[in-house]
């Protein structure tokens, strides 16, 4: 095969991967039910059509032919994705095709359509896209960061999620990229490891609509500078026997809005910044997705 049809097809599969967000296994499982439900919708076509005695006016049998057939795809495909294990899958995107054919928009108030705001590693953010991979009703829509070296630029582009660079001028004293969030239909702000306080008129259009999760018990070890490891060497350094995390509505002030939930692990003698910060990342990821949802789903 000519070399350059070949790396062709390889990004084809790639951005199909990222598009669908599925790993290579269940590509080539979705591409196979395809075919397969492409060539029994066909026969079953053919077949019905058969037993109609249509031959003889060829436009109505090619009409017929082309109803039946549209009918019968779901059908078909929906029955080979189950022995393949690719029921889900086809279950939504048999449901999107629909939408679009019926002009039917998914009621924006039933999804919600998320933005990340992360600055550093992105593990939550990973974990929340992760999450919500293959979710009818909520979709991280949009990454957010204000640093172009952090890891959650690299986590949104494998992941085929769109993300946003943003700068500290227009953000504080412009429109806070609210025509951006506007234009990806964002519904819905998680915060996670991002390092700005959030402009007043982005709370305000927001209201209730944007959670931040902190690597402490709030109140205490919050506050302007009180971030990351900084947090976990405070904990330390106050010798506290237990921290944990917490999960709050944002509102003007840092680390302060209502408290959703909290969690909580020990700290034990000899802890260290490392070994506590693998201890709260661990309850992050265990917790913030799920809470995520919940909140949504209130
Ligand atoms: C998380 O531990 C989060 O709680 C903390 O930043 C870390 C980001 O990690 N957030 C704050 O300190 C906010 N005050 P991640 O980039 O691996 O998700």
């Amino acid at each position: 095969m000519n070399h350059n049809i070949l790396v062709d097809f390889c990004q084809m599969l790639k951005k199909l991967k990222a598009r669908w967000k599925v790993n290579s296994i269940n590509l080539v499982l979705i591409i196979t039910t395809f075919a397969m439900g492409g060539s029994l919708c066909g026969y079953l076509g053919r077949t019905i059509l058969a037993l109609s005695n249509l031959e003889n006016y060829k436009l109505v049998w090619f009409v017929f032919y082309i109803i039946i057939v549209t009918l019968l795809w779901p059908l078909s495909v929906l029955a080979i994705s189950i022995p393949l294990g690719q029921f889900a899958f086809f279950k939504r995107y048999i449901l999107k095709v629909w939408q679009k054919l019926s002009g039917k928009k998914k009621n924006d108030l039933a999804v919600a359509r998320i933005a990340i705001f992360a600055s550093g590693a992105g593990s939550n953010a990973a974990q929340i896209i992760n999450h919500f991979g293959n979710s009818e009703n909520i979709n991280i829509s949009l990454i957010i960061s204000n640093n172009p070296n952090a890891g959650v630029i690299e986590i949104a582009k494998k992941a085929g999620v769109p993300y946003l660079l943003i700068e500290k001028e227009r953000f504080f004293n412009g429109n806070g990229y609210l025509p951006e969030l506007q234009q990806h239909h964002i519904n819905f702000i998680v915060l996670a490891g991002f390092l700005w306080k959030l402009p007043t008129s982005l709370i305000k259009t927001h209201y209730k609509k944007i959670i931040n999760i902190h690597p402490a018990l709030l109140p205490k070890f919050g506050g302007k500078g009180m971030y990351g490891n900084r947090v976990h060497e405070a904990v330390i350094g106050a010798n506290e026997t237990e921290t944990g995390i917490t999960i709050h509505y944002v509102d003007e002030l840092y680390d302060h809005g209502d408290i959703i939930f909290q969690a909580k692990c020990q700290v034990v003698e000899n802890e260290t910044v490392d070994t506590l910060a693998e201890k709260i990342h661990a309850l992050e990821h265990a917790y913030y997705p799920k809470l995520i949802a919940e909140i949504i789903q209130k």
